[in-house]
């Protein structure tokens, strides 16, 4: 992937064949937000909403998804959305071993190219594949690391949609990404 710009690189995910997914695929789903992003999250793969639009997040989850970004204060011109799989795995389920390595190069160069101050991995499936890290509900809301990067771990928000309690939790989560990125929780207005 070194040498590949992001537009070159959804010009070859568009194509990507490394895996069987393709073959059920509508289209490829590379990313959504800006290439200058601070914050990169990362979820699992494509659902049928992102299969038939091209575009990750834009189902219920993603719909929550952007009300949480909100509430953090940001907004489509401060994150980058992407996914460990470019492409819609069967009847949604989780994306296999050999479908994430081969799918994994592609985020690598993604987050490389954005450079952001943090990334928020959403569940169980980008902790495994990313970090090689079992057991969100033991890490989430810790501090990891990639490649330099600090690293917040928190619930899928899909996961949320089932188990509103647990929003409680992410808040706290997502109000430890923003004092990094030097906003004060408490004075961010219109939540
Ligand atoms: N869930 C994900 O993990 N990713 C999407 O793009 C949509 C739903």
């Amino acid at each position: 992937m070194e040498g590949l710009d992001l537009a070159s690189l959804e010009q070859r995910v568009s194509g990507c064949r490394k895996c069987s997914l393709w073959e059920k695929r509508t289209q490829s789903v590379f990313a959504r937000g800006t290439a200058a992003a601070q914050v990169v999250f990362v979820g699992e793969g494509p659902g049928f909403e992102e299969d038939q639009q091209g575009l990750p997040f834009v189902g219920e989850a993603g719909q929550l998804l952007d009300r949480m970004i909100a509430a953090m204060d940001l907004g489509s011109e401060d994150v980058y959305i992407c996914n460990i799989v470019k492409c819609r795995p069967p009847g949604n389920r989780n994306p296999e071993e050999a479908e994430a390595a081969a799918c994994l190069p592609y985020l690598e160069r993604q987050i490389e190219l954005v450079g952001p101050k943090v990334i928020v991995l959403l569940g169980a499936v980008p902790l495994r594949f990313l970090l090689g890290k079992s057991g969100i509900t033991r890490s989430r809301g810790n501090w990891l690391d990639y490649k330099g990067i600090p690293v917040m771990p928190t619930y899928h928000p899909a996961y949320l949609l089932r188990v509103p309690q647990k929003k409680r939790d992410v808040w706290g989560d997502l109000q430890q990404v923003m004092r990094l990125l030097g906003k004060d929780p408490a004075h961010v207005v219109g939540r």
